[in-house]
């Protein structure tokens, strides 16, 4: 009986992925390029189990302790469907028991998704003997999953053919380049949210009068611009632009019909409170990233960590109920 288990890291964008092009929910191709850090699976991880079978009659898929329910989900079901069409016939026939779970709040801004389908899409791989791109296939599952297949500093680059043939992520370093980085999460109370990415962005490509901007000129130059901070390890540009492209979303969120946001009160108070932190040591040491949720994800260097979790600790209102770090290294990928 085939059998494997993979575990995938959760990735963090700094530039964001916020749109898809032609291609819509099935071939899911970004409008922008995007850039992340995949970072290491301790703390956090997805962990997914697949055994092949001809015992049960459908695929199945057990998910944090809860059985999924297969045929509304069409991202699983065209992830499977493409597992089998590049499998050996043998084992494309028979039927995935697949067992999934994440050890950290689900659906609260915490790229649940991205590690989660990197793993499902993995483990399936490599079950089926799927000749079939580990990241590629993370992709028709969750487009920021991609990512979460290379390790390092990664880019997901939107290609221009419609049938997403350049479509792919690249390592554009890897975790040895820039040893000192390092990315905290503050878990601020992972409540389930209320529009998810997939509906948020596609509503802010159809009603933001900011998007056209952002895919045409703005992010192709800030991709440009964080790229040398990355390769010149310029801590300083590198947080400057991070936390401009994280307003950035949250403007556009802000600017869609209706309206959609996803940062609380708690997030607002981190965000000023890295700002009087850099400006108290007159130079950027603390930079923030939001996504589709409140948590608030922070890069900082190695040499500024106990000082940052420190300040951060004794400023934030409610430290005590709602807020939790985690230092997480950067590290290569699973694969
Ligand atoms: C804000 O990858 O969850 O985290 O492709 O529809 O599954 P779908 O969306 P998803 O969107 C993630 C958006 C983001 C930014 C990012 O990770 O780049």
């Amino acid at each position: 009986m085939a059998h494997v288990t993979v575990t995938a890291p959760i990735n963090i964008a700094f530039i964001k992925y916020w749109g898809k092009r032609a291609g819509g929910e099935t071939l899911i191709l970004p409008t922008n390029d995007s850039f992340s850090i995949t970072l290491s699976t301790e703390p956090f991880r997805s962990k997914t189990s697949v055994v092949l079978t001809d015992k049960i009659a459908e695929d199945e898929l057990w998910l944090n302790g809860k059985k999924s329910d297969f045929a509304s989900t069409a991202r699983l079901t065209n992830v499977l469907e493409t597992v089998r069409a590049t499998s050996p016939p043998e084992l494309a026939k028979l039927k995935a028991f697949i067992v999934s779970e994440n050890n950290f709040p689900t659906a609260a801004g915490m790229a649940s998704s991205a590690s989660g389908y990197c793993a499902l899409a993995s483990a399936l791989v490599r079950a089926f003997q799927s000749t079939a791109d580990v990241s590629v296939l993370s992709r028709i599952g969750s487009g920021s999953a991609c990512r979460s297949a290379y390790g390092g500093f990664v880019k997901w680059l939107m290609g221009k053919e419609e049938d997403g043939s350049d479509c792919r992520a690249v390592q554009y370093v890897d975790h040895t380049h820039w040893p000192e980085m390092q990315v905290l999460c503050a878990v601020l109370k992972g409540e389930q949210k209320d529009v998810s990415s997939t509906k948020g962005m596609q509503l802010s490509l159809q009603t933001s009068p900011m998007m056209k901007d952002r895919i045409e000129t703005i992010v192709p130059a800030r991709m440009e611009e964080i790229s040398k901070a990355v390769t010149e390890r310029n801590f300083d540009k590198f947080a400057e632009i991070t936390m401009i492209d994280s307003d950035d979303l949250q403007q556009v969120c802000a600017t869609t019909i209706p309206k959609v946001q996803y940062a609380t009160e708690d997030s607002y108070a981190m965000i000023r409170l890295i700002h009087a932190f850099n400006k108290a040591k007159g130079k950027r040491v603390l930079a923030y990233t939001f996504d589709a949720g409140a948590n608030c994800f922070m890069f900082t260097l190695k040499e500024n960590i106990a000082e940052v979790i420190a300040v951060l600790l004794h400023h934030f209102p409610t430290a005590d109920e709602s807020l939790c770090f985690n230092d997480t290294s950067l590290v290569a990928s699973y694969k």
